[in-house]
């Protein structure tokens, strides 16, 4: 797909994934960056603000913009919360993407979607049957089937564990904030996956949009480790003390949904398609330390 003379729109601009978005895809077509509420004072890019669960607002924003492709990266992604919020999280992972298919039909839909879409057992290849075993899982696939039936020339992309060092919270910032401030942390030592930092995520996002590709592929890192593990690793890599890193059992934390003990994702189809191999935890680090 030529890009350059392609009308794009990223959702979910403002999150862990979409900031990497907007820089990855800035200057290489004509873009456009939706918010939900705080929009990006610093981007030159145009944007628009609103909530994607609304039908008039959805409506309204098919009347003034009419891309080519969108890349749905808005989501409810913290996976307690949709447990227990579950109306919530039908909402942006669920209703939005409904409306967004519905009125805005034309456009490639290059939805992101998770490894929690898999239960315990294995790790996912991307035909392999679904089976979420909490309330985000099950709400990311049911978007995912309304994308697939909306279009085959859709294009869900599944990704896990994503890493950074930015405003946005997730698991690396947390340890190496916690270890350079000496404090204690716990990481779940019987749950793996495999991490990958949202810039290398939002690369390898454009380029699969840039193939055309269709159907459903995977992004991950080259290592399968737990949480602890991948303290322990950052720990290592950045030369902080790894002894305030507890090893826990994921039954030790209350008031969770249940994640699945194996996730993480098999990104071979994706490997192929493209040429390039995963990264290793190293590199990414390597990547992620020159933000810091
Ligand atoms: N982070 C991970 O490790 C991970 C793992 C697997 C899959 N994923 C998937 O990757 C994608 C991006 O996740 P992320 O970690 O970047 O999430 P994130 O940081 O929470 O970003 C999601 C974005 O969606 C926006 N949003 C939420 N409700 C909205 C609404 N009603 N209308 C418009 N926008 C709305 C949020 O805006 P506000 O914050 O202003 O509400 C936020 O900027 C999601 O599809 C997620 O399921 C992420």
């Amino acid at each position: 797909m030529n890009l350059n003379d392609s009308k794009i729109l990223i959702t979910g601009a403002g999150g862990l994934l979409g900031f990497r978005l907007g820089e990855t895809f800035s200057g290489k077509c004509d873009l456009t960056l939706h918010y939900h509420s705080t929009p990006d004072k610093k981007s030159s890019e145009k944007q628009q603000i609103g909530d994607l669960s609304n039908i008039d607002y959805v409506k309204e924003l098919s009347q003034s913009i009419r891309p080519d492709v969108i890349i749905n990266s808005a989501a409810l992604a913290d996976v307690d919360r949709c447990e227990f919020e579950p109306e919530e999280s039908r909402k942006i992972n669920v209703k939005a993407v409904k409306l967004l298919l519905k009125y805005f039909p034309d456009a490639k839909f290059v939805h992101v979607s998770t490894d929690y879409a898999f239960d315990t057992d294995h790790v996912g290849k991307p035909d392999d049957e679904r089976s979420p075993v909490n309330t985000y899982g099950q709400h990311k696939v049911e978007g995912e089937k309304l994308v697939q039936a909306a279009s085959e020339n859709n294009l869900i992309i599944r990704v896990n564990t994503l890493f950074d060092y930015t405003d946005k919270r997730n698991f690396f910032k947390y340890v190496f904030d916690s270890l350079r401030a000496s404090k204690k942390i716990s990481g779940v030592k019987d749950q793996t996956s495999n991490p990958i930092s949202a810039i290398t995520t939002a690369e390898l996002i454009f380029e699969l949009t840039k193939a055309d590709a269709t159907g459903c592929f995977h992004i991950g890192g080259a290592e399968f480790v737990s949480r602890y593990e991948f303290a322990v690793r950052v720990a290592d890599y950045f030369k902080l003390d790894k002894s305030f890193i507890v090893p826990v059992e994921a039954d030790s934390f209350e008031h969770r949904a249940r994640r699945p003990q194996m996730a993480g994702l098999d990104c071979e189809k994706t490997e192929e398609l493209l040429g390039r191999k995963m990264p290793a935890l190293e590199e990414e680090f390597r990547l992620v330390s020159r933000v810091i």
